[in-house]
């Protein structure tokens, strides 16, 4: 009795005689039981299991051992059995209802007794399978109930995370609901070390480990950089095993080309990584006099020329980009048009705090010249007020002058 080595647990076993009842059995929790006159004749070495090799050995054959033998196996892998196998049946499976089409390929084992779907465990899976074996316009049904716990969202690996420059991003972690992983880990890997990730640093912004429930491991990161786009790797252990999975953030930004000649400018959208994006729109963000924000003009398109000149296009404006299965995410870029010195208006970004701060000290600087220059001014014209006592003082000082020079000769 030899199955492929896919039991993650080892199965209950059980070896019967075709009318004659159970040989040996052995229990999942590694009971073992034996047939009346088959007692310490026969056993299933447990050393072979881990190959998936069952096999029944049975020591001084007698002459009553003659006949068919049934097995049955039975473990948390989906899989139909029919006693004996019906010649040219065919077998179809569903999950939930809806025929289940496998990625890695049914495993029929034609000839035997099994049909075996053998799949990647992933929380898709999920559900209420259906295995249904025609045979002859006859229809046999069989269901079993499969729950398939581990970390639920993301629900596959390498799931990209979208995230703008300078906004907060949500890594997610989460495992199923009864499961508290224990000695969770963080990792930011190393590019290019695909098949054997090597961790590197994880970026300053980074917190984990903030949510109340223990199932859920997510991670967040407070401002999102350029230099924070890459792969993670959030992992825990279950009842011993390892259970990890890999995500990506992919990191957006905005930038704005201005053109002097045309009185235009060129908003462009860009992506750490565009594997996964089909489409690109920018749209203008506006907001009413109650600030209720509607959308305002739409174009398509990765890069967008917009008029610097007009008013209508200052404020806010969004670039949305989209994939197979909707929006992925969106980030923003703000215009201001200020009306210049020449009475032309011109492209200003609200990134411009510091010029801001320069100007108005300049401006600060230039008031305090203007008052020092004024006090300066009134206290000269206090002093011709009175022209005749600045006389006398300048004649009190000649005189000294004088008498003192006098002094020296003599
Ligand atoms: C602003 O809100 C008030 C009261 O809710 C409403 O009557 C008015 O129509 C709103 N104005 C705009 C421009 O939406
Ligand atoms: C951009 O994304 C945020 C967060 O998902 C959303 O609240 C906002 O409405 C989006 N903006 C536009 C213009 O789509």
């Amino acid at each position: 009795c030899k199955c492929s080595p896919l039991y993650p647990f080892i199965p209950t076993i059980l070896w019967s005689k075709a009318n004659k009842g159970t040989v040996w059995r052995k229990e999942r929790n590694g009971l073992q039981y034996w047939g009346y006159s088959w007692f310490q004749r026969v056993r299933c070495p447990n050393s072979r299991f881990e190959k998936g090799d069952f096999s029944l050995q049975i020591n001084n054959v007698r002459e009553g051992d003659g006949g068919v033998v049934v097995k049955v196996v039975t473990s948390v892998i989906n899989y139909c059995k029919v006693t004996p196998w019906p010649h040219g049946a065919t077998v179809r499976w569903t999950l939930n209802n809806s025929p289940f089409v496998p990625q890695a390929g049914i495993a029929a084992n034609r000839g035997t007794t099994e049909n075996v779907v053998r799949e990647k465990a992933t929380a898709r899976l999920t559900g209420n399978w259906t295995c249904v074996v025609d045979y002859k316009g006859k229809e046999g049904r069989a269901s079993a109930a499969l729950a398939v716990k581990g970390v639920i969202h993301p629900s596959k690996d390498d799931t990209k995370v979208y995230a703008a420059v300078g906004s907060a991003v949500t890594l997610p972690c989460v495992f199923s609901p009864s499961l508290i992983p224990s000695n969770p880990v963080w990792e930011k890997l190393k590019p290019g070390f695909l098949f054997k990730p090597a961790p590197g640093r994880l970026p300053t912004s980074f917190s984990s480990s903030f949510s109340q429930h223990p199932s859920d491991q997510s991670a967040s990161l407070k401002e999102v950089g350029l230099e924070d786009e890459g792969r993670y790797r959030c992992s825990g252990s279950i009842a011993g095993q390892r259970l990890t999975r890999n995500m990506q953030l992919v990191v957006a930004k905005s930038n704005s080309i201005p053109s002097k000649d045309t009185g235009s400018a060129t908003l462009t959208c860009q992506l750490t990584d565009t594997s996964e994006v089909t489409d690109y729109e920018w749209v203008h963000v506006v907001y009413d006099l109650n600030g209720t924000r509607s959308v305002g003009s739409l174009q398509k398109g990765k890069s967008v020329s917009i008029s610097r000149v007009s008013k209508e296009n200052q404020g806010e404006w969004a670039c949305r980009f989209y994939g197979r299965d909707g929006i992925l995410g969106n980030i923003t870029y703000h215009i201001q048009l200020m009306s210049g010195l020449s009475g032309q208006t011109s492209l200003g970004v609200s990134h411009n705090t510091a010029a801001m701060v320069g100007l108005s000290f300049l401006l600060l600087v230039l008031l305090l010249i203007l008052a020092q220059m004024y006090k300066n001014h009134r206290r000269r014209k206090r002093i011709f007020q009175y022209p005749a006592l600045e006389t006398i003082v300048h004649t009190v000082s000649n005189e000294r002058e004088e008498r003192e020079r006098k002094q020296v000769k003599n």
